[in-house]
């Protein structure tokens, strides 16, 4: 079973990706949406509820879980890894053994990548927009990737101010949105970016918005596709290990999708029923 969680519906728009990928498998989501948004708020703040998430994906069957949320992924995935997926450290196999009653001494994390690489290589301008939460735009991962491959490239960055909370209220479309996401786009359309990278899994649901005010000419990049590529090669390769520990094959699942939320459900609901 493939955990996925985010702080809120934002996580979605890669499940959607990666479901159509692995049909067979099954899928527990958990939107931790009491405590959205995560994009201001600490490091220590977010570790703290992507290790108690996990903790509860794995409790309900999950063998890999997806960070689908690179807020959280540019905060916690090293923690997690750390905590969850380290078979060097006995400490770590034995507590997973326990967490998975036997099952795994390990559990994997596939977290979100800041597509600035593949934007890099399309963009004609020479500038790349990159709108993401204000989390990740100051997390050292997300400026590692930045200064490590943009060679001459100029990478403009924006925070989506308001974005989150449209899709957490479930107004991705007219004149709000479209008011709330020019405030953000439109400087960097105005330093000449051609290429628009969405660092944050919940603003690919204002894709009508973004591709309205931004025009035909520029190309928008979801990384959405890629992550469940990744995730996909991943779970082949785990898939063999725990054929090995078992003995048995272990098969993928039956293509059923549970969801879960840390507050109210009636946007997962009304999102997942969209999906
Ligand atoms: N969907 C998230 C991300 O990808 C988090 C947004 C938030 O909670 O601020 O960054």
């Amino acid at each position: 079973m493939i955990g996925i969680f985010d702080s809120g519906v934002g996580g979605l728009s890669v499940y959607r990706e990666i479901r159509k990928l692995l049909p067979q498998e099954d899928y527990v989501y958990y939107a931790d949406n009491a405590h959205c948004p995560y994009g201001e708020k600490t490091k220590e703040y977010i570790t703290g509820r992507a290790r108690e998430i996990s903790e509860i994906l794995i409790g309900k069957g999950a063998d890999i879980i997806v960070v689908a949320c690179n807020t959280a992924t540019a905060a916690a995935i090293a923690d997690l890894r750390k905590e969850f997926s380290d078979t060097d450290d006995p400490d770590v196999r034995a507590r997973m053994l326990e967490l998975t009653g036997g099952k795994r001494d390990h559990i994997k994390f596939v977290g979100m990548e800041p597509a600035i690489k593949p934007a890099i290589k399309m963009t004609e301008t020479g500038v790349v927009g990159v709108l993401a939460t204000a989390g990740t735009l100051k997390a050292e991962k997300y400026r590692h990737t930045r200064d490590q491959s943009h060679g001459n490239v100029t990478v403009v960055e924006h925070i989506g101010q308001g974005f989150v909370e449209l899709v957490e209220n479930g107004t991705v479309s007219g004149p709000e949105a479209e008011q709330v996401v020019a405030k953000s786009l439109k400087p960097l359309l105005d330093e000449g970016a051609d290429t628009i990278v969405l660092g944050c899994t919940h603003y690919p649901f204002l894709m009508d918005v973004i591709r309205k005010i931004a025009g035909p000419e520029v190309t928008i990049i979801d990384p959405a596709p890629a992550v469940a590529r990744h995730l996909a090669d991943i779970l082949e390769d785990e898939r063999k290990v725990s054929a090995n520990m078992s003995g048995k094959d272990s098969a993928s699942g039956t293509g059923c999708s549970v969801f879960m939320s840390s507050g109210p459900d009636d946007v997962l609901k009304k999102m997942v029923c969209r999906l």
